[in-house]
């Protein structure tokens, strides 16, 4: 066992863990163990995160200058004094190789610049993070610094939104030195990769893939339903997934007032929902398709057909976007044990989700009194005038904001119905995200 001096600052982590004054946030990732600790209050406030790696996997990681100022500052010592040899911040032992990272939420969030933050978008380039720029532009949300990135490698790009043009910039981790929110919008296998070294940049993620959702530790939010749980974060926000988010905005308040038993639910999922290379080649497989006059469809394929799957089969008998949209819906509205029965299907259908479900409550509802609830819910649209032929549709939907609702009915005093329709890249991705940017922002500055 190799045990190296410690420095000022692991003598100082080693009284925190002592006084076992410490939140952890873990998760595996390929065999490893990766624990965050966030310290709470201990002498001078101060908080650390590191990750635990098995022996061998441990990376020379460091810290930002930004965070060793931070840190140096607390310890009453200047920076050379706090950190006199970067290496001297791992120690071995026979299990596992420890490397000292340095704060994710409390003391770089009193850091943060809460009025404008230095803000960047990994997958820029992708649906969600093109959407993602639109809607911090839309929105005026307040920024220092935009800063996007593509995947790694290649070339430079420009991206130009509402008269202005961005640089794109091939991903490198440097980009999370002195960043604030990162907005995770690349492949899902990106953000357990990568989240980490955000934290411990000091910057707060708010992720976009399935990765982080369903962690015990992981606050899952949708800003109009639990918007209370901004306070659990510990460094790390995830986004739920497309169509939960708009099917949620839906039930929460049938469930708050009524106490939902079960609900069955049918999705409609478009193409986009897929990302961009899928959405680009549905547009040229349907060209053809017209252009073939309709011979030679293949049958597994999206134009002109459906597909009752969405994700990878679970080997038992859900594709996972079921899954997720039980165990999210679950999770958001904080009823673990809520009977679903979800079917996911992608249509040929360019952007918006849609879902049709039945549910059945615990307490009796009288005719209208679903109307009038989800009429008051914030982000929630009805357009309900079957007569004159008024409902939602995935084309009305697409650009918009608000979960759209409509074919609201009531089968018996506990049983009811209704079609529920949103942008899947705005309320069920960008908007959502963006959304809980500005409850981090509102959070931080005392005002929820
Ligand atoms: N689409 C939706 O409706 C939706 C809804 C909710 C959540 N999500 C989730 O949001 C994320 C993005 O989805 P999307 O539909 O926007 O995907 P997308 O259109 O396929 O875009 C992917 C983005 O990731 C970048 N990228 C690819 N490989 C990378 C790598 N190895 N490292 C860093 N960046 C990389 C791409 O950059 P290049 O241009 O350089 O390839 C592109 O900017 C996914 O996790 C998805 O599950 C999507």
């Amino acid at each position: 066992m190799t045990q190296r001096k410690r420095s000022k600052v692991n003598q100082l982590v080693d009284e925190y863990i002592k006084a076992e004054n410490y939140k952890r946030t873990s998760w595996r990732e390929k065999g490893n163990l990766i624990e965050i600790y966030t310290f709470k209050t201990f002498a001078s406030d101060l908080s650390f995160s590191w990750r635990t790696l098995r022996a061998g996997f441990c990376d020379p990681t460091r810290f930002s200058a930004r965070a060793k100022e931070a840190i140096a500052k607390k310890l009453g010592v200047n920076v050379e004094e706090a950190f006199p040899d970067d290496k001297e911040h791992f120690y071995y032992s026979e299990k596992s190789a420890y490397s000292l990272f340095s704060n994710a939420s409390n003391e770089m969030a009193t850091e943060m610049n809460k009025n404008k933050p230095t803000v960047v978008i990994l997958g820029a380039t992708g649906l969600v993070g093109k959407t993602l720029v639109s809607i911090l532009i839309e929105r005026s949300f307040p920024m220092t610094d935009l800063r996007l990135c593509s995947s790694p490698g290649g070339q430079a790009k420009e991206f130009t939104e509402a008269d202005k043009t961005y640089k794109v910039k091939p991903f490198e981790r440097s980009v999370f030195d002195g960043a604030d929110i990162v907005f995770f919008s690349g492949p899902d296998d990106m953000s357990p990769e990568y989240a980490p070294d955000a934290i411990s940049a000091g910057a707060v993620v708010i992720d976009n893939s399935a990765h982080f959702r369903m962690k015990p530790d992981v606050p899952l939010i949708i800003p109009e339903v639990n918007p209370y749980r901004i306070k659990d974060h510990q460094g790390l926000i995830a986004n739920p997934n497309c169509t939960t988010a708009g099917l949620v905005c839906a039930l929460a308040p049938i469930d708050k007032k009524f106490e939902l038993e079960w609900i069955a639910a049918s999705s409609y999922q478009a193409i986009s929902g897929a990302g961009v290379k899928a959405s680009e080649s549905f547009i040229a497989e349907t060209k053809r398709v017209v252009e073939d006059n309709f011979k030679n469809i293949n049958p597994m394929d999206f134009p002109f057909n459906l597909i009752p799957a969405v994700g990878s089969f679970n080997g038992v008998q859900n594709f996972n976007e079921e899954d997720r949209l039980i165990e999210e819906t679950r999770k958001i509205l904080e009823r673990p044990n809520l009977v679903i029965y979800p079917t996911c299907v992608r249509v040929p259908v360019l952007n918006s989700h849609s879902i049709s479900t039945t549910f059945r409550t615990e307490k009796p509802f009288r005719p209208g009194e679903i109307e009038m609830l989800l009429a008051d819910m914030p982000g929630v649209e009805v357009i309900d005038d079957p007569l004159n032929r008024k409902f939602p549709t995935p084309v009305m939907a697409d650009g918009r904001d608000p979960v759209l609702v409509g074919r609201i009915r009531r089968f018996d005093d506990r049983t009811g119905g209704m079609w529920v329709v949103s942008d899947n890249l705005r309320k069920g991705a960008a908007l959502n995200a963006v959304q809980i940017a500005e409850l981090l922002l509102q959070n931080q500055r005392g005002e929820s």
